[in-house]
């Protein structure tokens, strides 16, 4: 499995609404796939964790740059793993300054 954290900057149009939706439609997708993480939103920026088998966590990558709601991307860390951060999270928001959460499950 691997783990890659990356950073992106919403579109300036972006709603609460579409950022709620991105991770409810996440949620599913991502169950089927057995993908987990979190995704953290400050009102500008993304920060998201993903995790899972690494030929499944690169092709989402891709799909997920390509997409207009955001610009940007960039991958700050990834690695191999044999532990999940966040097991119990198909993907699950976290909130503003929270961003830490994320780069500190980078760590692990
Ligand atoms: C910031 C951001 C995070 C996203 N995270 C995920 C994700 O974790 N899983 C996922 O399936 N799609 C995610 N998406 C949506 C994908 O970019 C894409 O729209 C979706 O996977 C397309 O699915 P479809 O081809 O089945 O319509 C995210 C989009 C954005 C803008």
């Amino acid at each position: 499995m691997k783990r890659v954290l990356y950073f992106s900057t919403a579109h300036a149009d972006i709603t609460e609404t579409e950022v709620n939706g991105i991770v409810s439609a996440a949620k599913a997708k991502n169950t089927a796939r057995n993908v987990t993480g979190a995704l953290a939103y400050n009102g500008r920026n993304f920060c998201q964790l993903i995790e899972g088998e690494a030929e499944t966590v690169d092709a989402l990558l891709t799909t997920i740059a390509q997409d207009a709601r955001h610009s940007g991307f960039k991958v700050m860390d990834e690695k191999p793993i044999t532990a999940r951060a966040f097991p119990d999270w198909s993907m699950h928001r976290v909130n503003d300054l929270e961003f830490q959460v994320l780069i500190d499950a980078m760590k692990t």
